[in-house]
């Protein structure tokens, strides 16, 4: 069975989506599902390209049992758009970058926003911590766990419809 393939995306690529990638393959490994999923992430700008994750959101990342291990890249298009099953933006200027960024039509259809999957928080964004203290990190972890919870849920009531 082909894998399905989900890509993490924020400004940086250096707090949220590596956040969001490690946080989604912590709960696949839980579950068992790894080998059936391929995760990365990305960033809308290349400024921090070929850097390890921002140390405040690896300290913060770590108390929680996760490791932090992508390097920051820059989104890639076409391909990515057309590699990658989802594509999910942290914020809605995200939402906007890819938008403007993909290539087609029928691949913008991949394009959701994190918060959108989220089932115990009502924040519309995933805020970007980079400028901000402690509290910035940690609430972006706790919508991080949450959304990632309810973006599998969805992707595998999706895979049952299809089958
Ligand atoms: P991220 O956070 O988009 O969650 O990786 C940021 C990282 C760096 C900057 C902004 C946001 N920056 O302006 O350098």
């Amino acid at each position: 069975m082909d894998k399905t393939k989900i890509l993490f995306v924020c400004l940086g690529n250096i707090c949220r989506s590596p956040s969001a990638e490690a946080v989604m393959k912590s709960i696949l490994e839980q579950q068992g599902l790894s080998d059936q999923y391929e995760i990365d992430s990305a960033g809308i700008t290349a400024y921090h390209a070929g850097e390890p994750a921002d140390q405040r959101m690896q300290r913060h990342a770590v108390n929680r049992g996760i490791t932090l291990s992508s390097i920051s890249r820059p989104v890639k298009s076409p391909d990515d758009f057309r590699h990658f099953d989802y594509i999910i933006g942290m914020d809605d200027q995200n939402m906007d970058d890819l938008l403007l960024r993909c290539p087609d039509e029928t691949n913008a259809a991949k394009i959701h926003k994190m918060t959108n999957f989220c089932k115990q928080h009502t924040h519309d964004s995933v805020p970007d911590p980079y400028y901000g203290g402690a509290a910035g990190f940690e609430l972006v972890l706790d919508l991080l766990e949450d959304a990632c919870e309810g973006l599998l849920n969805h992707i595998q009531r999706n895979e049952q419809q299809k089958h």
